[in-house]
């Protein structure tokens, strides 16, 4: 008799914790009439220029595999786009087109880290990320904002710096911050900056949420600082700007040097995006900026019923968030988030997200997205406020 073996998965995915957010929204989906507030995407649909491009670019038969790096069209609409909004220009032997920012930072790590590595992370911090460092048999290093007592949230240079060793290969920074709305100064990014360059260490800026900002047209980004050939990978998404988070497609902005072999790693991952949906991105930057403008204006209305609403609750500590479009907020007397976020599903039929799911350290936290109808938002949040008061 031939001797029998289990065949297992690779041990490092047997510690991948569930994605709270995930989660929750499975289990409000047994209830009616919950005002999904959970996940990180409003309830606008894509702008009608980039629909109609898909539409026109789908009859015209753009139905074939395409350049691994991305299409030559969509490259340059990106590398101008990203040089009107930064200090510095960029070409576009620096653009890799990716199949949604996910993607973008999966091939950024499967560039420049290997098992037994680690990524140093500023947390708290939309759960995929450290997942993503994981499965590459990493280890993921947090490295926690410190929240201050206004509810603002402060990064400690120090402790970012003190994270990293030899075996330290990337900091990754997303900024503004998923879930905490915290954005990194451009003091900030130039010291972590001038640290990687000595320390011959990769900088991944997730800047997914850079035009969600409240008083400025962009965020501070690495962008406005890094020269063609420093250690930086930017991630970006038309996920958040253009309301294209069905759509799946981002980009990555890197040096030129390992433009090929980003290529190859699209190439090795899913070949290419679609053609009809570049042809899409290309209609969302080049025709869809009085949309960014208009989701902006949508994005403060939604924090201004926010602040009016949920700030007067006395058990709910809660600051402005500085950017994207998320409230992140911590309930007195309630450590167990997941447990808060069902207890909301079930009596107030709100779906939030548990804090549980950005990190230990935001345990006992909730947060939810504001970029929704605002009569939907304003009945959703009076109802978190009923049930919290
Ligand atoms: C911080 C951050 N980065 C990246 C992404 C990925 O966006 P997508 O994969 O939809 O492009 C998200 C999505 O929620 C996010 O919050």
């Amino acid at each position: 008799m031939p001797i029998k073996r289990k065949a297992t998965i690779r041990p490092v995915l047997n510690h991948l914790q569930p994605q709270g957010i995930s989660d929750i929204s499975e289990y409000g989906a047994q209830f009616d009439d919950v005002i999904p507030m959970w996940f990180g995407e409003s309830d606008l649909v894509t702008p009608e220029p980039a629909r109609r491009a898909l539409i026109e670019s789908l009859e015209s038969g753009a139905t074939f595999y395409q350049a691994q790096n991305g299409h030559v069209a969509l490259r340059n609409a990106i590398a101008a786009y990203d040089s009107r909004l930064h200090a510095k220009p960029v070409q576009a032997d620096r653009i890799t087109v990716t199949a949604s920012g996910m993607t973008a930072l999966h091939v950024a790590l499967q560039t420049i880290v290997d098992a037994g590595d680690n990524v140093v992370l500023v947390t708290p911090i939309w759960p995929n990320a450290p997942a993503a460092v994981q499965i590459m048999g990493a280890e993921a290093r947090r490295v926690s904002l410190i929240n201050q007592i206004d509810g603002r949230w402060r990064l400690d240079l120090d402790a970012l710096f003190d994270a990293c060793d030899d075996r330290t290969r990337a900091i990754f920074v997303n900024s503004p911050n998923n879930p905490t709305g915290w954005m990194c100064s451009r003091e900030e990014q130039q010291a972590i900056l001038d640290f990687a360059r000595t320390k011959g260490i990769w900088v991944i800026a997730d800047e997914v949420y850079h035009r969600i900002v409240y008083d400025r047209e962009t965020a501070p980004s690495f962008l406005d600082l890094a020269e063609p050939e420093d250690p930086v990978l930017a991630i970006n998404s038309f996920s958040k700007s253009w309301a294209m988070t069905g759509w799946r497609l981002g980009w990555l902005t890197a040096p030129p040097s390992i433009f090929e072999t980003l290529g190859l790693m699209v190439q090795y991952n899913n070949s290419n995006s679609p053609e009809f949906i570049q042809a899409a991105g290309i209609a969302a930057i080049q025709d869809c900026e009085p949309f960014v403008e208009k989701f902006r204006n949508y994005c403060t209305t939604g924090r201004d019923i926010l602040r009016d609403i949920l700030g007067p609750v006395n058990r709910i500590q809660i600051a402005e968030p500085e950017a994207a479009f998320y409230a992140f907020f911590k309930v007195d007397g309630e450590p167990d988030s997941m447990a808060l976020a069902k207890r909301l599903v079930r009596e107030a039929r709100v779906g939030v997200a548990p804090g549980m799911s950005f990190g230990d350290e935001s345990e006992g936290w909730l947060r939810l997205c504001f970029a929704q109808d605002p009569k939907l938002l304003r009945t959703g949040l009076e109802r978190i406020a009923d049930a919290l008061r």
